[in-house]
């Protein structure tokens, strides 16, 4: 099996390489990356390096990787750039090889401040990658967020389901919706082989710290205060990474053709209540009243809730998140950072100062 990962040294895309290299002995992996400020190197690299000349540091990959050929290439390029991606993507031949398309900005607050990145990576990109798959009668799996079908009230006992209208309220989330419903015109009107998945919001290692989770965890590892926009009471629905990812693989294997799939793991929680679960957790919930971290001013338009039913995907497919504990989760997460501050060490100062020009402790 040989995989094109678009995104693939992001957050979300990096997960999913290592998680194939562990389970499928015979995959080949090339990451097209245009290696943006949110892509890391150091999430791949011991994937990358020659077998026998270091090499990871997790025994399970390195348990896959050694004595073999080198499995996962790097080529750092802009999916939208039509030339590399068609050279790429005409060399999936087989009969399971196919792009995971996971490349896009993903930062609601950014594409507040600049939208153009996100208009050009999520939409145009999206059409490169959709325009050398129908060359080349290549599957496609494309890789989207919950964020399209807008928010919920928070005591509406409605989920999203495929059937919701979409209604995307940010930057960020109507580039992918326009990137969605291009997937949608591609299959229908050119027979391009495509599944789409839509996804809760993602936790675990190797998230960028721009993100929720990451930030605060590391601004404590750092000594800063966390920071929580408004009152925290929007409600997010926390899925690990490795659950999403093992839900993309079942539809890679699994999937019809022409379908979304919906993924999350029932893990709805208000923003409050996960900050102080991290608090906790890193034993910085304060006393006298001091509950360890910040009120900060609120995102312009922020969505309240996002809720998954993932019903379709678990029968259909029969596929089932095992992170399901988010406290253990959080754990897990907590722990990565503090033993890996390598990784994120470099870009903490630049972030923060970034936030800092439009936040404002309340
Ligand atoms: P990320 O920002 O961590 O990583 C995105 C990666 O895409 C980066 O490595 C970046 O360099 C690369 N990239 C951006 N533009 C590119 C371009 N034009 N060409 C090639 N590479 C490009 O994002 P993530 O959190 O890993 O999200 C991955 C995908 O999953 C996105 O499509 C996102 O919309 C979707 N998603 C994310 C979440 C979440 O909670 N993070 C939830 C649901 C869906
Ligand atoms: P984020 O990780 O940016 O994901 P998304 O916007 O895709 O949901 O934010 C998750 C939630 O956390 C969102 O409601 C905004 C909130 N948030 C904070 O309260 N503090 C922060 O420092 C950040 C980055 C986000």
């Amino acid at each position: 099996m040989r995989l094109v990962v678009t995104g693939g040294a992001g957050f979300i895309g990096a997960n999913f390489v290592r998680t194939v290299i562990r389970e499928h002995p015979h995959a080949h992996v090339t990451v097209l990356d245009s290696m943006t400020y949110a892509a890391n190197r150091a999430s791949l690299e011991d994937l990358i390096k020659v077998p026998g000349e270091g090499g990871s540091d997790d025994d399970e990959v390195r348990a896959h990787l050694a004595g073999g050929p080198a499995r996962v290439e790097l080529v750092e390029a802009d999916c939208a750039d039509a030339a590399v991606t068609d050279r790429l993507i005409a060399e999936l031949t087989g009969p399971d090889d196919a792009v995971v398309h996971f490349a896009a900005e993903s930062h609601n607050d950014n594409s507040l401040a600049t939208p153009w990145p996100f208009v050009h990576s999520n939409i145009v990109g999206t059409y490169a990658v959709l325009e050398s798959c129908r060359r080349h009668d290549v599957r496609l799996h494309h890789v989207s967020t919950d964020e399209v079908y807008g928010d919920l009230q928070l005591d509406d006992p409605a989920k999203f389901t495929p059937a919701t209208a979409y209604k995307p309220s940010s930057p960020y989330s109507a580039t992918k919706a326009g990137a969605d419903m291009l997937v949608r015109a591609w299959v229908r009107s050119f027979g391009v082989r495509a599944t789409i998945s839509n996804c809760s919001n993602n936790y675990g290692p190797r998230q960028h710290v721009e993100k929720f989770i990451p930030r605060q965890i590391t601004n404590i590892l750092d000594g800063r205060r966390p920071r929580l926009y408004g009152s925290g009471a929007n409600v997010r629905d926390w899925i690990h990474v490795d659950d999403h990812n093992s839900a993309v693989l079942r539809i890679l294997s699994h999937g019809e053709l022409g379908r979304t799939y919906l993924i999350g793991a029932d893990g709805e929680h208000s923003n409050l209540a996960v900050m102080t679960a991290i608090c906790e957790l890193m034993g910085v919930a304060g006393s006298g009243g001091d509950r360890g971290f910040d009120h900060v001013t609120d995102r312009p338009g922020h969505d309240l809730r996002y809720a998954i039913d993932a019903t379709v995907t678990r029968e259909e497919l029969g596929w089932e998140p095992r992170h399901t504990d988010l406290r253990e989760g959080l754990q897990q997460t907590i722990d990565w950072y503090a033993a890996n501050r390598d990784w994120w060490e470099p870009v903490k100062e630049r972030v923060e100062a970034r936030y800092a020009q439009t936040e404002r402790v309340l």
